[in-house]
């Protein structure tokens, strides 16, 4: 059983994400627990403020250490190699994620999720309480709660018996260096457009051929990147 605390000052957007699809399934089969707490619930003065402007001067705001850090220590206790949970906060400042770092999560009983916000965490909560910085990618989104479903989904289906058919985690792009070819199903033509007479012929070994050189075809077009290393990550 995989828990994780996610910190957020959105806990709505949550909603409907840990009661639907396969986060749905693999809480309801124990594989999973996903708790959702209201940053604004660990501040302490009337207003229930969890951010504040930027010293120095600047747009935006900036998140308050007080609330975040109280909200951190609370479900993961204090940074060290004692505690409970491991921290990882979403933010654009972080490491990429892939698959690699989803397939190490998975492996972990307890992560604590910071869902940081665009324009800034106050750099003394991040390194007094979090343990990671990740990143989903190189572009700009306006907080890490969309960043931080990417992550509960991609562990999600990492652990074991969440997914019914075990193969399909295997078969996947990204597991291994290619990506997954094109698929079909009925009907056998569709619009004038028939599928590839292989798909048909019954002969799985044909077919298994066929997908491979597909996938391979795939990468080469799509993503070559992933071909020139032989970890099928990006070269640095
Ligand atoms: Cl983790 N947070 C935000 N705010 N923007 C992002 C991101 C994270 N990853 C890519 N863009």
């Amino acid at each position: 059983m995989l828990r994780i605390d996610v910190i957020t000052i959105f806990p709505g957007l949550f909603d409907a994400f840990v009661a639907e699809s396969i986060i749905g399934i693999a809480i309801r089969g124990s594989q999973l627990a996903v708790e959702i707490h209201d940053l604004r619930s660990y501040t302490t003065d009337k207003h229930r403020t969890v951010d504040d402007s930027p010293f120095g001067g600047g747009a935006g705001m900036v998140m308050k250490p007080e609330p975040l850090v109280a909200a951190i220590e609370a479900l993961a206790g204090p940074k060290g190699p004692n505690r409970s949970a491991r921290v990882v906060m979403l933010t654009p400042q972080g490491e990429k994620l892939d698959q690699n770092r989803l397939a190490g999560l998975a492996l972990t009983q307890r992560l604590v999720l910071v869902c940081g916000r665009y324009e800034g965490v106050d750099q003394r909560a991040i390194d007094l309480a979090v343990d990671d910085e990740v990143s989903i990618g190189d572009y700009v989104l306006s907080g890490g709660e969309v960043p931080a479903m990417v992550l509960v989904e991609g562990v999600a289906r990492l652990l074991p018996g969440v997914l019914g058919n075990p193969e399909s985690a295997v078969n996947e792009s990204f597991q291994g260096p290619t990506l997954e070819g094109p698929q079909y199903t009925r009907p056998a033509e569709f619009r004038g457009h028939a599928v590839p007479k292989v798909l048909l012929s019954g002969d799985h070994g044909a077919v298994e051929r066929w997908r491979c050189e597909q996938s391979l075809e795939y990468t080469r077009q799509r993503r070559p990147d992933l071909l020139r290393s032989p970890e099928g990550e990006k070269p640095s």
